[in-house]
């Protein structure tokens, strides 16, 4: 029926993570067993039966380790430990088991990158003097100027402000710098530093002994910096970062010494021969690398077994763009023997229920959430493009990970107060940047039962949830036809049925037009009109819809998606 070339083959002896749903638990957010308004382990294991309901296949976990909680748990001080606040390591022996009785496997997040400033490396390194073996975990430099007064170099944090910062000596003297790509209190680990890399080797054994099925790895592409520290050349008049897309290979590694570097790719392989030890279990890198050519380079047969695709998630509302990005994935990672992933939402962007309903020109540039103050974004638009989007995105070959709440249509809570934020890219950026707490508010459970609508029996809520919440609430959505919670049931469940995840793939050029996209995979036709006109539809089986109903005509209408089985 169409002639355009098969992209992806079929796979049917794909392993597990080349065709896994998974879904993200950002642990403080999703349940609270204990009331204290922070979610937690035993509250993920109560309600595990409704993940295992929705047909996911993995749960991603952001970190639970033991952390003072600077930024939301990815400022680790014991790698071993299980935070108390959510709880204790028999409490994820007992969350483990429960998951592999409903066949859903565990992924625990890792961060290489940088360690907690109350991890005992750095405090033994704050002890000792210049030039000391314990110094030699983390880059600890003199400054430049006549005084040391001046940083080492010129990179920035990630979330905002100097990439470093000055220490005092014992004697109240300043002393040397110390490298933080995020916040000061995430000091960046040496990777040069042999026993740097035999600890975590000893850290990975620790979790895929307990029965984790994979690590996602947190900063990926950053771990190891270039030799020399020398300054970066990538940024704007503000010391802003600016894309590096744009650029060969060698030239991105030199304007950015801290992403990319060749080393990184020793450190990974390391990982790798460690997690392949044991069967079946897989990594997922966060590795912000762009174009995606190089993005395919963390995913070669030895080293990471795939990474997130943030061009995918970034990519405009347009047929154009969001074609081009999924040939180029689906080619790109099987040229390196990888399989592609998609996502739409995770825990340091805008909800894609509300980012699809802000215009272009208001869009923050990503990881950058959107003010108070901003133009209101179009909800009601933005819930209608994101069912789409997840439903074009679902049929598509390969892994999907999908962040919690976006089952039930969550928005943003964009009106969130600045007194109740807690990213440290606000403070460090004096509220001109107002960070990423509105994507992480707790989830509603149960309508009305609680102020915190079911998410504990108190209402306490380490964020108050916006009074919008209510309505969005798992319980009315629970076997209601048409809920977004049921249309992500019913996609998972035809997912799973084609075997699309593993599925051939081809784009169905002839019902396409400049404003619709359509693919075929294993028999089925997915079809994404964005807008305006409504399209007319071949014959078939309607598997799905992401409205109610099509037309009494059988048109599919603006911002609609549609799974027919040819
Ligand atoms: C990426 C994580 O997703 C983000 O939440 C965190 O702030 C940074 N890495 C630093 O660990
Ligand atoms: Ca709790």
């Amino acid at each position: 029926m169409t002639n355009s070339p098969i992209i992806a083959a079929a796979r049917p002896d794909a392993e597990w993570w080349r065709t896994a749903v998974i879904y993200q638990i950002y642990p403080r957010s999703f349940a609270d067993s204990n009331g204290d308004g922070i979610g937690d382990l035993a509250g993920v294991t109560q309600k595990l039966d409704s993940l295992a309901n929705l047909g996911i296949d993995a749960i991603w976990f952001s970190p639970f380790f033991e952390s003072p909680q600077k930024d939301a748990g990815y400022d680790i001080s014991d790698y071993r430990k299980i935070d108390p606040i959510f709880g204790t390591n028999e409490d994820l022996d007992v969350l483990l088991a429960k998951a592999k009785s409903l066949g859903i496997r565990i992924i625990v997040d890792i961060v290489p990158n940088h360690t907690s400033d109350q991890h005992a490396w750095f405090k033994a390194a704050m002890a000792a003097p210049e030039g000391s073996a314990e110094r030699t975990y983390y880059h600890f430099l003199d400054g430049k100027g006549e005084n040391g007064e001046l940083p080492p170099n010129n990179w920035q944090s990630i979330f905002g402000g100097p990439a470093w910062t000055r220490t005092t000596n014992p004697d109240g003297a300043p002393g040397q710098w110390y490298l933080h790509l995020f916040d000061a209190t995430q000091p960046d680990l040496n990777w040069d530093n042999p026993a740097v890399a035999e600890e975590f080797d000893e850290i990975l054994r620790f979790w895929l002994r307990k029965g984790v099925a994979g690590f996602r790895v947190d900063v990926a592409h950053g771990m190891v910096k270039r030799a020399g520290l020398p300054d970066a050349t990538n940024y704007d008049h503000n010391m802003r970062e600016l894309p590096i897309s744009n650029l060969g290979r060698e030239e991105a590694e030199k304007a950015v010494p801290y992403w990319g570097q060749p080393g990184v790719h020793d450190a990974i392989r390391r990982f790798r021969r460690v997690l392949d030890e044991f069967d079946d279990r897989a990594f997922c890198a966060e590795a912000s690398m762009s174009p995606l050519p190089r993005l395919a380079m963390w995913v070669r047969p030895d080293e990471y077994h795939q990474a997130f695709n943030f061009d995918y998630m970034t990519c405009d509302y347009e047929p154009a763009a969001l074609k081009k990005i999924i040939s180029d994935s689906i080619i790109e990672y099987a040229k390196v023997g990888a399989s592609s992933t998609w996502v739409l939402s995770n825990h340091d962007g805008i909800r894609h229920a509300t980012r699809l309903g802000i215009a272009k020109e208001n869009t923050p540039r990503p990881g950058d959430g959107i003010h108070p103050s901003d133009p209101a974004p179009d909800e009601a638009l933005g819930l209608l493009r994101a069912r789409a989007a997840t439903a074009f995105m679902l049929g598509l070959p390969g892994s999907s990970y999908l962040y919690q709440g976006e089952e039930l249509g969550l928005p943003e809570a964009w009106q969130l107060d600045v007194k109740y934020r807690q990213d440290p890219t606000i403070a460090r950026t004096n509220g001109e940047r107002i960070g990423r707490d509105s994507c992480r508010v707790p989830l509603p459970w149960v309508a009305g039962e609680t102020a915190s609508n079911g998410f504990n029996t108190t209402g306490e809520s380490w964020l108050p949830q916006p009074e919008n919440y209510r309505t969005f609430s798992r319980n009315l959505q629970e076997g209601v036809p048409g809920s977004t919670l049921e249309l992500y049931k019913r996609l998972l469940k035809e997912r799973k049925a084609f075997s699309m995840g593993s599925g051939e793939f081809r784009w169905a050029e002839h019902f396409e037009d400049k404003n619709t996209l359509a693919y075929v995979n294993n028999g089925v036709l997915v079809i994404f009109n964005f807008g305006p006109d409504a399209v007319a539809l071949p014959a078939g089986e309607v598997l799905v819809t992401t409205q109610h109903d099509l037309t009494a005509e059988n048109e599919l209408q603006h911002d609609q998606v549609v799974w027919i089985k040819l």
